[in-house]
C-alpha cells in the first residue's frame, strides 16, 4: 500500500477512518466516501467559511423547502401536508423517535443484519431489541413476513424500525414488501420509524418506495421517516438529517423534547443539504454510475468460484455485505483479514448475533484502491493457494 501515490493522499484525510488507520492500514469499513463532495457544496462552504458565515445560523425552512423538491423530483413523493423537523443526524432521529413514541420497558424490532448504533440506542434508553432477520433465500436477502407476524403475536412491540435501503444487504424493499408490512401492522398499535438514509443510492433496475408512498392513511398516522442528504454526497460529517412524518399527533410527540437537551443540527450541514438537493443532482448521476462499475468488480471477484466468499449485488448504497464460508481460523473472518492484509472492514457479528460469518466492506473509494484490496480478500479466501486470481 506504502508505494501506491493515491494510498499516500488517501492517509491525509483528515476524517474519522483515515486517521484511526495506522501505516499500511487500509480502512474500507466505515459507511462513507472516498470521494470528495460536489464541487458546489464546497464552493458554498468555503463562501460561508470566508464571509464571517460560522456564527449563529438557520436555515430550516430553507431546507425543508429544497427537502420537498428533492422527494417531488427524485422520488415522486409529495411532502407538502408533511412536518419535517431537523436534528443531527439520523441515529439521533431515532433516539428521538424511540423516547418520545415508546415506554421505558418496550419492544422495539430491528431488520436484522442492523446497522450497529441501533442496538445500543435501544438499550441505553431501556427498551428492548427484537430481532426479526433477514434471509438468505439463495438469490438475494428477503424477508420472513412469517417471522415478522409471529413477532408481533408474541412481543406485542411498540415500534418496528425498516431500512429501506438496507444497510448492509444493500436490499431496495419493493412495493409488495411494503404492502404485506402494512398488512401485518394495519390492525395493531405499533409505531414505524423507517430509516431511508441510503434513498439516492439506488442502481439502475431498481426504485426506492418512501414508506409514506406505500402505506394508507391510518398507518401513516403512527409513520415517521428519517432521512439525510450526508451517504449521498458526502457530508456526513457535517450533522444535519431530516424527520418527516404526516402525524399531527405524532409530530407533537417528538417536539415534546426540549431542542435545547436535544441541540440543533449544524448550519452548515443545512447549507450543505440545500446545495446538494437544489444543485447536484448531476453529480449524483455520475456517482451513482461510478458506484455500479465498482459494485460490479468488485463482485466479479469476491464471487469468482475459486474463493470461499459470496456476496450478492447489492440493489442500493455502497456497501458490499461479503459471506465467507469454510471459515475455521479461530478468529473472526474480518480480524483475519486485517491481521494478515491490515484491511480494514466491518465486523459481521456488529450487524446482530447471527451474522459472524460476513463482513462489510464500503466500495466508495478508487479504483486502484478497490482493485488492490479485492485481489488481497480474494487471495486471502481462496481455496485453492497455487491459483492467481488475476
Ligand atoms: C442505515 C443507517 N442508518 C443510520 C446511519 C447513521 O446516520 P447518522 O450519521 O446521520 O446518524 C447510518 C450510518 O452509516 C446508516 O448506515
Amino acid at each position: 500500500m506504502e508505494n501506491f501515490p493515491l494510498y499516500q493522499a488517501l492517509k491525509d484525510t483528515p476524517t474519522l477512518k483515515w486517521k484511526a488507520a495506522q501505516k499500511n492500514e487500509l480502512p474500507l469499513w466505515i459507511a462513507d466516501m472516498d470521494f470528495p463532495p460536489p464541487q458546489q457544496v464546497v464552493n458554498k462552504l468555503n463562501y460561508y467559511c470566508s464571509n464571517n458565515g460560522l456564527s449563529y445560523g438557520h436555515a430550516e425552512e430553507e431546507a425543508s423547502l429544497a427537502l420537498r423538491v428533492w422527494m417531488w423530483e427524485q422520488h415522486q413523493t409529495n411532502l407538502k401536508l408533511f412536518h419535517t423537523r431537523w436534528v443531527s443526524g439520523v441515529s439521533q432521529a431515532l433516539a428521538l423517535c424511540i423516547q418520545s413514541l415508546t415506554r421505558v420497558g418496550d419492544k422495539v424490532v430491528l431488520m436484522t443484519p442492523c446497522y450497529p448504533p441501533f442496538y445500543r440506542i435501544v438499550s441505553q434508553l431501556n427498551r428492548k431489541v427484537v430481532s426479526w432477520n433477514m434471509v438468505d433465500d439463495g438469490k438475494q436477502f428477503s424477508l420472513d413476513f412469517n417471522r415478522l407476524n409471529t413477532i408481533l403475536v408474541e412481543n406485542n412491540p411498540a415500534m418496528v424500525v425498516i431500512n429501506t435501503p438496507h444497510n448492509p444487504t444493500g436490499r431496495v424493499l419493493t412495493i409488495e414488501e411494503l404492502s404485506i408490512i402494512q398488512q401485518l401492522l394495519h390492525e395493531r398499535e405499533t409505531y414505524v420509524v423507517s430509516d431511508e438514509i441510503f434513498q439516492d443510492l439506488v442502481y439502475p433496475g431498481y426504485k426506492h418506495i418512501p414508506l409514506v408512498k406505500a402505506f394508507n392513511d391510518s398507518l401513516l398516522e403512527r409513520t415517521v421517516t428519517l432521512v439525510s442528504a450526508s451517504k449521498s454526497f458526502n457530508i456526513a460529517g457535517l450533522n444535519a438529517a431530516a424527520i418527516y412524518t404526516s402525524s399531527n399527533r405524532v409530530n407533537q410527540k417528538l417536539a415534546a423534547t426540549s431542542s435545547y437537551l436535544l441541540g440543533k443540527p449544524c448550519p452548515l450541514g443545512l447549507v450543505a443539504s440545500i446545495t446538494a438537493w437544489n444543485e447536484c443532482y448531476t453529480w449524483l448521476d455520475k456517482l451513482r454510475l461510478t458506484l455500479g462499475q465498482q459494485r460490479d468488480s468488485l463482485s466479479n471477484l469476491i464471487n469468482s468460484s475459486e474463493t470461499s466468499l459470496q456476496m450478492y449485488l447489492p440493489q442500493a448504497s455502497y456497501l458490499a455485505w461479503i459471506k465467507v464460508s469454510e471459515h475455521t481460523e479461530s478468529v473472526s473472518p474480518r480480524d483475519w483479514l486485517f491481521n494478515n492484509t491490515g484491511i480494514d472492514l466491518t465486523e459481521g457479528k456488529d450487524f446482530g448475533s447471527s451474522w459472524e460469518n460476513y463482513m462489510r466492506l464500503s466500495f466508495a473509494s478508487y479504483d486502484e484502491i478497490l482493485t488492490y484490496a479485492t485481489r488481497e480478500i480474494a487471495r486471502l479466501f481462496c481455496s485453492d493457494k497455487d491459483i492467481d486470481l488475476l
